[in-house]
């Protein structure tokens, strides 16, 4: 193994020039057929060529490098994947069940966990995490509302969890993981949003040493590297073998290298700097929170005058995650984030009714976060405390009249969205991001779906339908 010290992108660049490609792909790595070809490094792509390892069944440099990556997060065994935690989801999923098995999900989950429910059949509960008044957002799932459903469906293979959330709420998963076991059921945790975590002593709460079956990353999300790229950790060899075969299904044949030599590079990135990074990028999180402590309008979820403690609902949070509300204010999340583009070059993750999320990651500089504090008490001084409106929950509970698959193969028709109270819905209907459905395939729209849907619309978040032409029509079966 010794002559894989080298880095993929150091062995990538030592090897590619001089050799004549008469394999994939067709830009022959001759960069100056074109501009863009050189602007991409199209030098440096290539095919899975003598020397360069196999993803599918790796036994060179591919794999001493998932090694080191199992090293550094301390799993049985970690996989690379260039197809996001999307293609990971999906896969364990698949691995983690067999078609019709009946799983308890978190309410929250993004869509490529539906989408996994749909393609493996599952008879899927979903389970509402709990929800915090105070900020208007989904908290931790409850590890008592996961008992209390695992005793009601005894026969569950797979429960799925989502932590940390979108906005950086994270779930006691040790508590989790030891219920799920207790009723002979396996793990799955969506941390994709969690690459981050347990690395250093500044963020913590993640689920690879709590007992979690598999792990997915997005290593893209909150870590240097590049779009696409993500890991999967496993706890076991049986089910690692398991979850090779199905990433056999959901993810490419062909690999892009260049997004392999990233995931390789940020891990050797991590193991060589971590310590110094994780310490920045910590140091410019306490910078920004004494910066926005005296915000009087404004308000970002356990930063500044906010915390933790103030929040019952929470196990725990990722600091990384800035979520700034405009609750009591007289500005809605898209006008917020209209601003903070427009005036002050910032431009946010996402908007939502009443919030803007700001991500931050490795990648981050104290520069940006002063920035971004700057702009924000700039805006907080000039907008207006204004009465909140009734609380409405976020993200209505699913009444399911069955199952997504059986939903996707009845015959489906559009009707006005104001008729639509108390029919099946036919389709997915969600804001994305965050991409975690409003409505779903099979089930009932109800008038919290409906109040949900006018909520978003009101304060000018973009509803995506799956199946509808129009936004003011719905599919139903
Ligand atoms: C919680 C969560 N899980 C999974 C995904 C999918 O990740 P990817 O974009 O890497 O496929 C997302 C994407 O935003 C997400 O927010």
């Amino acid at each position: 193994m010794a002559e894989y010290s080298q880095s993929l992108l150091e062995l990538l660049e030592k090897r590619c020039p001089g050799e004549i490609p008469m394999h994939m792909p067709g830009h022959k790595r001759n960069k100056n057929l074109a501009p863009y070809l050189k602007r991409l490094s199209a030098d440096i792509d290539i095919t899975e060529i003598d020397g360069f390892d196999n993803l599918q069944r790796a036994s060179g440099i591919l794999l001493e490098s998932m090694k080191n990556a199992a090293k550094l997060y301390g799993s049985y065994r970690t996989f690379f994947m260039v197809n996001g935690s999307t293609g990971g989801i999906l896969s364990a999923v698949h691995a983690l069940t067999m078609p019709g098995d009946t799983a308890i999900i978190a309410r929250n989950c993004h869509m490529s966990v539906f989408h996994a429910v749909a393609l493996r059949r599952l008879k899927a509960h979903y389970i509402d995490p709990e929800y915090d008044h105070n900020f208007e957002v989904v908290a931790s799932m409850s590890p008592y509302a996961i008992e209390k459903a695992l005793i009601k469906y005894p026969n569950t293979r797979l429960v799925v969890v989502t932590s940390p959330t979108y906005e950086g709420v994270i779930s006691d998963i040790p508590k989790i993981a030891e219920i799920v076991h207790a009723h002979g059921a396996v793990l799955l945790v969506d941390e994709a949003h969690g690459s981050h975590l347990d690395r250093s002593p500044y963020f913590t709460g993640g689920a690879i040493n709590a007992g979690a079956d598999i792990v997915i990353h997005s290593l893209h999300k909150t870590m240097p590297s590049l779009t696409q790229t993500a890991i999967a950790h496993v706890a076991t060899a049986k089910k690692s073998q398991r979850f090779v075969e199905a990433l056999e299904t959901y993810q490419s044949t062909s690999p892009s290298y260049l997004l392999l030599a990233s995931i390789d590079a940020c891990i050797r990135l991590v193991i060589e700097k971590g310590d110094d990074l994780f310490l920045n990028w910590h140091n410019a999180l306490n910078a920004f929170d004494e910066s926005v402590a005296s915000l009087k309008n404004l308000s970002v979820l356990c930063h500044g005058n906010d915390s933790l403690d103030k929040h019952p609902g929470f196990f725990s949070f990722d600091k990384g995650k800035l979520f700034i509300s405009t609750l009591d204010t007289d500005l809605s999340g898209p006008e917020l984030m209209d601003l903070l583009r427009e005036k002050y070059k910032i431009e946010a993750e996402m908007a939502s009714s009443k919030a803007v999320l700001c991500m931050t990651g490795l990648g981050d500089t104290a520069y940006n976060l002063n920035q971004l504090a700057y702009a924000l008490n700039d805006i907080d001084g000039q907008i207006k405390l204004a009465a909140r409106r009734d609380s409405v929950i976020n993200m209505p509970s699913l009444e399911i009249s069955m199952t997504i698959a059986e939903a996707e193969e009845r015959p489906w028709r559009e009707i006005p969205l104001a008729e639509s109270l108390g029919q099946v819905s036919g389709e997915y209907i969600m804001a994305y991001p965050p991409g975690v459905p409003l409505s779903i395939p099979g089930a009932i729209i109800t008038e919290d779906t409906l109040s949900c849907f006018e909520l978003r619309r009101d304060n000018g978040v973009k509803l995506k339908f799956s199946r509808s032409r129009d936004s003011s029509s719905v599919a139903v079966l």
